[in-house]
C-alpha cells in the first residue's frame, strides 16, 4: 500500500512530502519529479510571481540508492523561494472563499495566516511530487495520466473527434492545457476580460489514465470502490467543486441504452468496449482501457474586484481588495490532478499485486494479465 503526507507552508522554508510503499529497484531521477513541478507552473492567467518566485525544484532526501528506490520512505523536499513567513504581516480581514475564517475560528485565533499558509494551493507542489513519483511507477506497466481544459471562462472546447494520443499532445504544447485552439482562442479573451475587470474565472478539466488494466479497485466495500477513491482525491485539490467519472451529471439525462457501454469479445483483444462513457469504471471496478474523470474549478477566490467581509478583531466591515491575483488556474489544477489521479491508481496497483521489489510487481502484474488474456 503506498502512503503519504505532506508538510509547510506557502512561505515558510519548504514543502516535504513523505511517500511510502513505493517497490524497490525503482528507477527515479529528480528531473521526472521537477519536470512535473514546473508543468504545474504553467498557464496563461497566472501572475509573473509563478514563473519567476516559484521555480521548483526537488530534492529527494531518502529512499534512494544509486538512483533507485530502495523500499524505504521518499522523503520529497521542495524549498520555497519566498521564506518571509515569520515577516509577513498578520491577516485579520477573512477572504470569502478561502479557509480564513473558518480556519481562525476552528483553531481560535486572530491571525488567518496560521491557516492562509497551509490552505494555499502552494501545497499543491507536493502532491505533484508525489503524483511524479506514482506516474514514474505506474510507467513501467504503459499507463499514462495526462489532463486536457475543457471549459473555462464559460467557453467550452469541443475536441471529442481527436483520439486520446492527439488531445494529450496538443495539450501539452497549448497555453491552457486545451486541445480546441478555436475554443482556446475564446478562453483567452475571457481570461483577458475578466482581468480587466478584475476578476476571476474558473473551468473545468479532464483527467485521462491510458491503459489501466481491467480489475484494480473492488466492489465489495464503499472504501475500496476505486470511483469513490479517486473523487474523493480529485475533490480534495484546493478550487475543485465537483468531481466526475465518465458521463457524470449527464447520466440523469440519458436512457439506460444511451449511456452503458456495451461488451463486446474478439479473439485478440478479449473483452472490449468501443464506448467509454462510464469512464472505465463499473461497480468500483476498473474495467480496462481509459480512465475518465473532470474536476470543475471554481473561479480563484482572491480578486481585484472588492468583496465584502468583517474584521476578526474590530467586527467592523470592510471590503477585502487585493492589488494583484491570478485569473485563472484551470490548466494548473489538471497537472495536479493528474498527479492525484496517479498516486490513486498506483496505490490500487500495489493492492491488486502487492510486491516489495519491481520485479516482483511486474512477475504479480504479468501472471494476473496472462490469466485475463487466457480468460
Ligand atoms: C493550482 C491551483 C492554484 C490556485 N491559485 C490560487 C490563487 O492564485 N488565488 C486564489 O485565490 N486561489 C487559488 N487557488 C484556490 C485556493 O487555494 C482555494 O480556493 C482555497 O484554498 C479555498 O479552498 P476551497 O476552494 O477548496 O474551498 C488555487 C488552486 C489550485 C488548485
Amino acid at each position: 500500500m503506498l502512503r503519504y503526507l505532506t508538510a509547510g507552508e506557502s512561505h515558510g522554508l519548504c514543502l516535504t512530502a513523505i511517500l511510502e510503499g513505493v517497490p524497490s529497484g525503482l528507477k527515479l531521477e529528480p528531473g521526472s519529479v521537477d519536470r512535473e513541478l514546473k508543468r504545474r507552473q504553467l498557464g496563461y492567467g497566472r501572475g509573473a510571481r509563478m514563473t519567476s518566485i516559484e521555480v521548483d525544484r526537488v530534492e529527494i532526501l531518502s529512499g534512494l540508492r544509486f538512483g533507485r528506490t530502495i523500499g524505504s520512505p521518499i522523503t520529497l523536499r521542495i524549498p520555497n523561494r519566498d521564506q518571509s513567513i515569520e515577516k509577513l504581516p498578520p491577516v485579520t480581514r477573512p477572504r470569502p472563499g478561502h479557509a480564513d475564517l473558518g480556519g481562525a475560528l476552528k483553531y481560535n485565533t486572530l491571525d488567518a495566516r496560521n491557516i492562509l499558509e497551509r490552505a494555499s494551493a502552494r501545497e499543491t507542489a507536493a502532491r505533484v511530487a508525489v503524483g511524479a513519483v506514482a506516474k514514474r511507477l505506474l510507467s513501467e506497466f504503459g499507463v499514462e495520466c495526462f489532463s486536457h481544459v475543457v471549459r473555462l471562462g464559460g467557453v467550452d472546447a469541443k475536441p471529442q473527434a481527436l483520439s486520446f494520443q492527439r488531445i494529450r499532445s496538443r495539450a501539452e504544447v497549448s497555453p491552457l492545457r486545451c486541445a480546441d485552439a478555436r475554443a482556446e482562442e475564446r478562453m483567452i479573451r475571457a481570461i483577458d476580460r475578466a482581468k480587466r475587470a478584475g476578476d476571476t474565472v474558473g473551468g473545468t478539466v479532464e483527467v485521462v489514465a491510458l491503459n489501466v488494466p481491467p480489475g484494480l479497485g473492488s466492489h465489495v466495500h464503499y472504501d475500496r470502490k476505486l470511483d469513490g477513491r479517486i473523487a474523493g482525491a480529485l475533490m480534495s485539490i484546493q478550487a475543485i467543486k465537483a468531481v466526475e467519472i465518465g458521463e457524470g451529471v449527464n447520466v440523469s439525462n440519458l436512457f439506460g441504452s444511451q449511456l452503458h457501454d456495451q461488451i463486446y469479445y474478439s479473439k485478440g483483444k478479449g473483452f472490449y468496449r468501443k464506448t467509454h462513457r462510464a469512464g472505465g469504471l463499473e461497480g468500483g471496478i476498473t474495467i480496462g482501457g481509459p480512465l475518465i474523470a473532470r474536476i470543475h474549478m471554481k473561479p480563484l477566490s482572491t480578486l481585484r474586484k472588492p468583496m465584502m467581509s468583517v474584521d476578526l478583531e474590530t467586527k467592523k466591515p470592510f471590503q477585502a481588495t487585493v492589488e494583484r491575483s491570478d485569473v485563472s488556474a484551470v490548466p494548473a489544477a489538471g497537472v495536479v490532478a493528474e498527479g492525484v489521479l496517479a498516486f490513486e491508481l498506483a496505490n490500487a496497483f500495489l493492492e491488486k499485486f502487492g510486491g516489495d521489489s519491481l520485479g516482483e510487481l511486474k512477475r504479480n502484474v504479468q501472471g494476473y494479465l496472462r490469466q485475463v488474456e487466457r480468460f
